[in-house]
């Protein structure tokens, strides 16, 4: 009984180990990360037959289920030798054309989407257990909407977009720092700071949207669409 009792508290009772290499316990106890999925059925006699409407009706869910940016979607890209690389964007509008977001065009990904411009935009709802994944093409906005976007930043957004050159590597924040101050000082009147031509826009167009609704025992739901040749979309269900 009493060695029983020892061995419980010894259990939950953080080793020495695990005091001086707290990392360490996150380490083994990874694996242990588990829940359940109950999310709602997706069925296909329900889903709509035009996928970015479906996307809107997940979306506007997500706006009002997700606190902090529900618009924000892991961007792959590819570069000249097939090396994927990831990183997150917001969405910043999406309609029967595509999904937009900004960026610098001289950036990483910039260049990997001049030299190819195959695509695949994530999101991930973890509140509501959802997934979507889009591959599609990228291709940049006109300077028109990139301007109308661009203005509608606040100031500092736009102090920064001008003084970043992202990507690059620089000698230190300061450097940054001060590049942002200067353009402070050069645009006082804060309405005239014009848009880079390197920042702008990419509008998304999807070849493949796919719907991934999480289940009981991970029997997941997932639903999707391709482009058909002749036009319009078919979809299918695929196994989790
Ligand atoms: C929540 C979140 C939102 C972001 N939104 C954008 C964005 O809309 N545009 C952008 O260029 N970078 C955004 N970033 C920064 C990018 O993830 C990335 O660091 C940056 O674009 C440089 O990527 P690259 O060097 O691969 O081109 C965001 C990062 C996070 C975490």
């Amino acid at each position: 009984m009493f060695g029983s009792v020892v061995r419980f508290i010894k259990r939950w009772l953080p080793g020495r180990d695990e005091v001086r290499h707290p990392g360490r316990f996150a380490r083994q106890s990874v694996a242990m990360l588990r829940r359940e999925y109950q999310g709602k059925p997706l069925e296909e006699a329900h889903v709509d037959p035009e996928p970015i409407l479906q996307f809107e009706a997940w979306f506007e869910e997500a706006t009002r289920v997700i606190r902090d940016d529900p618009n924000a979607m892991i961007l792959s890209t590819v570069d000249e030798q097939d090396g994927p690389s990831a990183r997150t964007v917001l969405l910043k509008g999406f309609s029967e054309e595509g999904f937009i977001f900004y960026t610098n065009y001289d950036s990483r990904k910039g260049h990997q989407i001049r030299g190819n411009p195959r695509v695949a935009l994530t999101f991930h709802w973890p509140d509501l257990m959802r997934q979507v994944c889009i591959e599609g093409v990228a291709g940049k906005t006109s300077a028109e909407q990139s301007d109308t976007y661009f203005q509608s930043r606040p100031a500092g957004s736009r102090i920064s977009a001008v003084a970043s050159p992202q990507s690059r590597v620089v000698a230190s924040r300061r450097e940054l720092e001060d590049r942002a101050r200067d353009l402070e000082e050069k645009y006082r009147d804060l309405d005239d700071i014009p848009r880079p031509d390197h920042w702008g826009g990419y509008l998304v167009r999807p070849e493949r949207i796919e719907f991934w609704q999480g289940r009981v025992n991970r029997l997941h739901d997932r639903i999707c669409y391709t482009r058909k040749p002749q036009g319009g979309w078919e979809f299918r269900r695929l196994a989790p």
